[in-house]
């Protein structure tokens, strides 16, 4: 049996040899911002979310190609959100994906404009007939990823939420409102990977939402495992700075209930997540084992 992180692997590889295509450059000096988008993208990642997009349409029968663009739309956006989330002005970090940041390696308004560039491409992408031949289908996609994405429970909300809690004291409230960042700045755009599965795998309505929860379990273990890594991982294997939460004063699972209940908490999201998925039977078992990946990864 091939292990998972072989699995994830072969499928970037894969995927990352798709990417190129992605980017024409165009012939004037505009083409730095382009230029700034394709370093953000290209540059390493573990693809995570363009697999899970992959492996739920997967569940349904899809194949790499039917799942591409969708996969590779929700990347672009993912990629954006972690430039804008490196500026100055938000978490300001140098280092991503064992990398300078965008701002580091261009400078702050051309990462501005990348981020900007990315989020519109990545509904270009989606709205383009090569993506799904069904409008409606591709109208749905489209819908979701702007509302996972945005600001109103969606991606954009979450980072609203997590700079404000910087500067709030931790009390009884705090509970709630962890769970409500890392539902929206992390769950959301990991929910919109396994939607995305089953809008374009035409699932049944009670597939769909088995789909759903199990991505809101393992959105929010995610999450406690990247704030877990920020204490204990190893820069070189994370490619991130870290010790960066607590600098910063960010509201996490683990700020709030120290690391070992941080890490029962994100265990018993991810065996719910395992159970709720089994009911797909034997086709499930990738996504099973990407659940224990989630809370086991050193990246
Ligand atoms: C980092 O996401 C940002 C979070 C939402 C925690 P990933 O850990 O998936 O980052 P890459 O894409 O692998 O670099
Ligand atoms: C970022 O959360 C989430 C988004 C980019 C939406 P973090 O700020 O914890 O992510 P890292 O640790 O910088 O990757
Ligand atoms: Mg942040
Ligand atoms: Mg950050
Ligand atoms: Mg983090």
């Amino acid at each position: 049996m091939t292990d998972i992180k072989t699995t994830i692997s072969e499928y970037s590889a894969k995927f990352n040899q798709a990417l190129p295509s992605f980017f024409p450059l165009p012939q004037g000096a505009e083409k730095r911002v382009v230029e700034a988008m394709q370093y953000s993208v290209m540059n390493g990642g573990k693809r995570l979310r363009p697999f899970l997009v992959y492996e739920t349409a997967h569940l349904f029968g899809l194949d790499f190609n039917a799942s591409l663009r969708t996969a590779a739309a929700l990347e672009m956006l993912h990629s954006y959100s972690l430039i804008h989330d490196d500026l100055p002005a938000m978490d300001n970090d140098d280092l991503r994906r064992g990398k300078p940041t965008c701002h580091k390696q261009f400078d702050e308004a051309t990462a501005i404009l990348a981020g900007d560039g990315l989020l519109t491409y990545a509904f270009e992408i989606l709205s383009a007939p090569e993506t799904c031949a069904d409008a409606q289908t591709r109208c749905e996609l489209i819908s979701l990823l702007a509302s996972g994405a945005g600001a109103f429970d969606g991606m954009v909300a979450g980072q609203m939420l997590d700079l404000i809690a910087e500067d709030l004291p931790q009390n009884e409230n705090s509970e709630q409102l962890i769970k409500r960042i890392e539902e929206m700045k992390t769950g959301r755009l990991i929910r919109y990977a396994c939607e995305a599965g089953a809008v374009l795998g035409h699932a049944t309505s009670a597939q769909r939402q088995a789909l759903v929860d199990y991505s809101r379990k393992i959105g929010i273990a995610f999450q406690i495992a990247d704030d877990i890594l920020d204490v204990e991982g190893e820069q070189a294997l994370v490619g991130k700075t870290l010790n960066k939460d607590s600098a910063q004063g960010k509201v996490t699972f683990v700020s709030l209930y120290g690391l070992n209940n941080a890490k029962q908490i994100a265990n018993q999201l991810i065996a719910d997540a395992k159970q709720i998925i089994s009911t797909f039977g034997p086709a499930s078992q990738t996504l099973q084992d990407l659940a224990d990946f989630i809370i086991n990864r050193k990246y």
